[in-house]
């Protein structure tokens, strides 16, 4: 969910107000996520890399979080969607923990659709961590490892969107992206839309995918 930092500067606000109004792009995205033909939305919203930002700027974010959670919570209920966390989200803040760890269990049974956030999310520390724990095991193989991702219980990822016109993972996915299909666009995120993630589904249906065969 890039470039919401930018969308602020251009209008002269502060960087907050561009999280802000990218968690409104969030929740309007969640709101069409039943009937959107997606069974997964995965949104990269803290990596393990953004502890680097200035302190004001990760508070904001795990605020953001904690105000969405409240807000929203009833929504992805009432919605029967179910939320799920990857990344180390236990190294948060306790309250924050606490709040995700009720989130988690009230949806639960929600079947119309998983929105999976990442959180201190990062990739090579997951692969890193299922890879031990599969050496643990005995067995260092792609099934054991994939059994020991943070998204195990997820389908495998088909489409990557990555906003703001850069073109790079970012530490997102590197494993689950080896055969999605990606999808860049310049548009800010706080402007995404659902009407942008029809745009990149059309294009996605489109693709042809071998997987290495042909
Ligand atoms: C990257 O833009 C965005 C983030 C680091 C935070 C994304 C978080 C949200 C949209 C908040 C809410 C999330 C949920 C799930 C409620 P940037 O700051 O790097 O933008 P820039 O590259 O233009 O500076």
């Amino acid at each position: 969910m890039d470039g919401n930092g930018r969308w602020a500067k251009k209008r002269h606000l502060p960087r907050a107000m561009g999280h802000q109004r990218g968690a409104e792009a969030v929740r309007k995205l969640v709101r069409a996520l039943p009937g959107s033909g997606l069974d997964v939305l995965t949104l990269y919203a803290f990596s393990s890399e953004n502890w680097k930002r200035p302190e004001d700027e990760v508070d904001d974010l795990m605020a953001l979080m904690k105000r969405f959670l409240k807000s929203d919570l009833k929504d992805l209920i009432a919605n029967g969607i179910r939320l799920k966390i990857i990344g180390d989200y236990k190294a948060l803040s306790p309250d924050l923990v606490e709040q995700l760890d009720q989130a988690l269990a009230h949806t639960a049974q929600g079947r119309a659709g998983t929105l999976a956030v990442a959180l201190n999310y990062g990739s090579q520390q997951e692969i890193a961590r299922a890879a031990a724990a599969a050496a643990a095991e005995g067995a260092v193989t792609v099934e054991a490892i994939e059994r020991h991702l943070d998204t195990a219980d997820l389908p495998p990822l088909d489409l990557l969107i990555r906003t703001s016109g850069e073109i790079r993972l970012s530490n997102f996915l590197l494993w689950q992206a080896a055969y999605a299909e990606m999808w860049f666009t310049d548009v800010l995120w706080p402007d995404f839309t659902p009407a942008h993630l029809e745009d990149a589904l059309a294009s996605f249906a489109g693709r042809e995918r071998r997987y290495g065969g042909r």
